[in-house]
């Protein structure tokens, strides 16, 4: 027995020595498009086990979730067992009885990537184990069980200053050779987005999404950060991502409890943001509503357009905003944004508009070009901007279309 760990320390040495001449970075090439996927905490906290995640990966595909570009499966905080006399972390041996490898494995064979979450502090922010002076025992951890992506806490790290530990974790990651997503979950608070581009792949913007639409205007206690609050907190920082490094305005709540009108109103937003696209609801379960929207082709395809533009705010009156996200091939997404309690009519005459992004040198020509207008959320071809847009937009909804310029 002590033979057998005696000789795997001298291999774990000996890649390491080989792996340390070559300098490290993040691994280059790896979400080009916001990440897509599913993570146990919205929904779930810290009710975690082997069989919820085989369950959801199971449903990820059955659900048509995978067939619409989700790929992988992240399992948040709360997995952890105890560090073993060498320092190596394991499992919770009750919640995940056939570890981790098992799990990885089971993931893949779907054709699926798996998550997982640790903490750069002493602890994680549900009081397991953090990774703290076991970065690179880790990452090495992580990547022999097979793990592709890895969410990074920010709780109980003290004095700890946020750039230096994700940087150690990025180059222990680089290190353990596994190409992994590293997502920074620093919550904004040191602005990630002025940093984070070289250490990591995504950065959370905010603290904590609630599944509640307007929790400010619309609950009596307005302290949870609802999905309006959160999309006021992207205006300024669209300059910062691109492929291969999003803003992430944290996971989806979609099918977590708010209505239709507002889940949808959330994706639509999400996807104009360019912002990784993690469902957090229980896929086992969803409606077919909830289901439908999590697999709208279109919007996800605004989403994951490949420019990777984030989209920006052209205008607000009144409780109805109108934004814009510049699209490959000349086309635009644009969604009208009725944030009222109320249904509102809205009209758009384009011939008066001049929508502009000076960021990426691209303007939306309505006085020489006619672009088609498609519903990405009925699918309706809804006429062109030759004639004034007329619509009229549900309370917490929105009005989602495709701008195709004719040729
Ligand atoms: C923090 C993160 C959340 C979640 C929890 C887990 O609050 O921001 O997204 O990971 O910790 O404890």
């Amino acid at each position: 027995m002590r033979g057998a760990l005696v000789a795997l320390l001298m291999a774990s040495t000996a890649f390491a020595t080989a792996a340390e001449t070559a300098a490290a970075q993040k691994f280059d090439q790896l979400a080009l498009t916001p990440p897509m996927g599913w993570n146990s905490w919205n929904k779930f906290r810290c009710n975690v086990n082997e069989a919820l995640i085989r369950e959801t990966a199971d449903a990820m595909v059955a659900s048509g979730m995978q067939a619409a570009g989700y790929q992988y499966v992240n399992i948040d905080d709360c997995w952890h067992g105890a560090r073993d006399s060498l320092g190596f972390i394991h499992p919770d041996p009750q919640r995940f009885p056939s570890g981790m490898r098992a799990l990885a494995d089971y993931v893949h064979a779907k054709g699926l990537k798996l998550g997982i979450y640790s903490d750069a502090g002493s602890e994680t922010c549900g009081r397991r184990p953090g990774s703290r002076g076991y970065e690179a025992q880790d990452a090495l951890t992580y990547a022999r069980w097979g793990v592709d992506y890895l969410k990074y806490d920010w709780c109980h790290t003290d004095s700890l200053k946020a750039v230096g530990a994700y940087l150690t974790m990025r180059d222990a990651l680089y290190r353990a050779g596994r190409p992994i997503v590293f997502s920074i979950c620093e919550w904004g608070a040191t602005k990630p987005w002025t940093w984070g581009a070289p250490i990591g792949h995504l950065w959370r913007t905010t603290g904590d999404i609630h599944s509640c639409f307007d929790c400010i205007k619309n609950t009596a206690t307005g302290s949870p950060r609802g999905v309006m609050e959160i999309l006021d907190q992207q205006v300024e920082l669209r300059a910062y991502a691109g492929p291969g490094h999003w803003n992430d305005p944290d996971m989806l709540e979609v099918g977590n409890g708010m209505s239709v009108s507002e889940d949808r109103a959330h994706f639509s937003m999400w996807s104009v943001l360019a912002a990784p696209l993690i469902a957090g609801n229980d896929l086992s379960h969803m409606s077919a509503e909830t289901a439908r929207i999590l697999t709208n082709h279109d919007v996800v395809a605004v989403d994951q357009d490949s420019l990777g533009i984030e989209g920006f705010r052209y205008s607000t009156a009144d409780s109805v905003e109108v934004w814009f996200k510049p699209l490959v091939r000349g086309a635009w997404a644009m969604v009208i944004l009725n944030r009222d309690t109320v249904a509102r009519a809205v009209a758009f005459d384009w011939a008066r508009e001049s929508v502009v992004d000076s960021l990426s040198g691209r303007m939306a020509a309505f006085g020489t070009t006619t672009y088609r207008l498609r519903d990405l959320w009925t699918g309706v071809k809804v006429g062109t901007t030759a004639r004034r847009l007329k619509a009229r937009v549900p309370a917490h909804d929105v009005l989602m279309m495709q701008l195709t310029p004719t040729p």
